[in-house]
């Protein structure tokens, strides 16, 4: 368990907290050049040829710190967690069949190949990942950049109270390293837990975007591929995650641990600042 918060929490949660809708951020990954992936890359589309990877980025939603979710103000009923744990580690929602997943995925800390192979066979369809990333916030009322940069991790209900892939452990093993236990005691753990904290981001978005993780899959043309069983467009999805097996399957929450936070204050156009957190 990590002694104290990060020196740069107060800062960049009291800068958030000057925005008035959610805050925004571009997620930076590695897309790996294998021909396992949907998009298969041969060497000419790459700048070098010894490039084993190519930068992606893309806009995403700043969901809070993990372990402490902001208020729901869609379902305020649902079923949440006691808040005894805070982190400082942001989080997002997505996909499982997004490219960013697998990204994360094949591009994780683990460099033997049969732990990697084990986590591809099971990892896209659980938790895991631990890629590297860049997430790159401005937040304009501070004139502030910060990137926040480390490794994320991806979390599926299914499997993440006890499953027992590679993935599911080692995404357990690193966000308990990084939880902060703020009220009682860690002698009854079964009072929190992961699963339900995943449920809760869920049930944290409006019905309309629950019902994104039940669209046909992303990147498949409209025209001439009619959707699979109970996949559509614009549905909605009033309950939490046990009561909806597609969006189960295909809901993900991402952690992102943060190694260095670099942050760039311009308010003072004379005077602008650099801090570098490691
Ligand atoms: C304003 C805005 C917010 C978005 N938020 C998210 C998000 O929180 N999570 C996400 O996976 N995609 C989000 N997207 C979509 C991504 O930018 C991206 O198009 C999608 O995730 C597919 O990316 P990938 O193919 O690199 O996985 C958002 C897009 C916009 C324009």
């Amino acid at each position: 368990m990590p002694p104290s918060s990060a020196p740069w929490r107060t800062p960049f949660l009291t800068h958030l907290s000057h925005l008035t809708g959610p805050p925004i951020f571009t997620l930076a990954t590695l897309h790996p050049l294998l021909a396992q992936a949907t998009t298969v890359y041969t060497t000419e589309t790459a700048s070098s040829p010894s490039l084993q990877a190519l930068p992606r980025a893309r806009t995403c939603v700043y969901r809070g710190l993990w372990a402490t979710l902001p208020p729901n103000p869609h379902d305020p009923s649902a079923p949440r967690n006691p808040p005894i744990y805070e982190s400082d580690c942001p989080v997002f929602t997505t996909d499982a069949r997004m490219e960013k997943v697998q990204g994360l995925f094949f591009t994780g800390a683990n460099t033997d190949p049969n732990i990697r192979e084990a986590e591809r066979e099971g990892g896209l369809r659980g938790s895991g990942g631990g890629g590297p990333v860049e997430a790159v916030f401005w937040i304009e009322p501070a004139r502030t950049q910060w990137r926040i940069r480390g490794t994320a991790w991806i979390l599926a209900a299914g499997d993440i109270d006890d499953g027992e892939s590679v993935g599911a452990r080692k995404v357990r093993e690193m966000l308990l390293s990084r939880m902060r236990r703020i009220s009682g005691d860690d002698n009854n753990k079964e009072e929190w837990s992961f699963s339900r904290e995943i449920n809760a981001h869920f049930t944290n978005l409006s019905t309309i975007m629950r019902g994104s993780f039940k669209n046909p899959p992303p990147g498949v043309p409209v025209e001439g591929n009619p959707p699979g069983p109970g996949e559509g467009l614009g549905q909605r999805v009033e309950g939490g995650l046990e009561e909806d097996e597609m969006a189960r399957r295909n809901f993900r929450v991402v952690v992102i641990v943060p190694e260095e936070v670099d942050r760039v204050d311009l308010g003072d156009p004379e005077r602008a600042r650099r801090w570098l957190y490691i």
